[in-house]
């Protein structure tokens, strides 16, 4: 982490995991653990749980984010929630690209460069995720995939707005298996992000561009993956779900 020229961000995402009342606990549990947190928290809930959320985090130092949003500013699209109606409430950030969302719901690069242009229009701090499948690695391609999604994700995304966004460099086959990236392959992959956008939009504002690392980090090996230069903070899953695992790690970006 370089927390001198950016910011650090600990962001959970807590998929489609807990109720309201589930939320409530779990939020009045974090909420002292976070209150010395030297790094942005940040919890990506279900849409039903943004209002709670928002409401219970008034006057902390933990923000809310959701975990996507349309590119439409509104009309006929049933089932989805615009950027606008997140930023009336109260809602922060948005993540976006997120890997189950590519394999499960079709997400593609198109859209996600849609929704991140969206979403900054709105308001909202884009956490925008990239990442490599298994046999993408294992064929020598992981540096022309992130290229690529950095590329058509980011398209005609101004200088400007770039540094408003969030990028979570997250190995598909890191995510929810236990299987974590070494703190050296994190780090690699993080520098090469930010050396595409050094090509793509210079060096000033590539090295204010906070990049995330995320996939099984955990209580047990945050330390390590945020002592990494280029690796500015961490997009938490099963981790995030448990309260003092989640602080533990907002503990080792805090110290980092
Ligand atoms: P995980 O999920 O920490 O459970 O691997 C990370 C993510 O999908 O953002």
């Amino acid at each position: 982490m370089k927390k001198d020229i950016r910011r650090a961000v600990i962001a959970g995402n807590w998929k489609m995991n807990k109720t309201r009342p589930e939320a409530k606990a779990l939020i009045e549990e974090l909420k002292p653990l976070a209150a010395n947190a030297g790094c942005e928290v940040v919890i990506c809930v279900p849409f039903t749980n943004l209002e709670t959320a928002v409401t219970l985090t008034e006057g902390t130092n933990v923000k809310v984010g959701a975990q996507n949003c349309h590119f439409a500013k509104s009309g006929a699209y049933t089932g989805e929630i615009s950027a606008d109606m997140l930023t009336e409430m109260g809602v922060e950030y948005v993540v976006l690209g997120h890997s189950e969302r590519r394999q499960y719901f079709g997400e593609t690069d198109e859209t996600v460069n849609k929704r991140t242009k969206a979403a900054l229009e709105a308001g909202l701090k884009p956490i925008v995720c990239v990442g490599e499948l298994l046999w993408e690695r294992e064929c020598g391609i992981t540096e022309e995939v992130i290229a690529r999604q950095i590329k058509l994700d980011f398209f005609s995304v101004s200088a400007e707005d770039l540094k408003k966004c969030i990028i979570a460099y997250e190995p598909v086959w890191a995510i929810g298996t236990g299987k974590t990236a070494t703190a050296d392959q994190a780090e690699e992959v993080c520098a090469f992000i930010r050396a595409t956008l050094a090509k793509l939009y210079g060096e000033e504002t590539a090295e204010a561009v906070t990049i995330q690392y995320g996939g099984s980090m955990n209580a047990g090996n945050a330390a390590e993956l945020l002592s990494k230069t280029n690796v500015d903070g961490g997009l938490i899953g099963g981790a995030s779900l448990k309260a003092p695992d989640f602080a533990t790690i907002i503990n080792a970006a805090t110290n980092g």
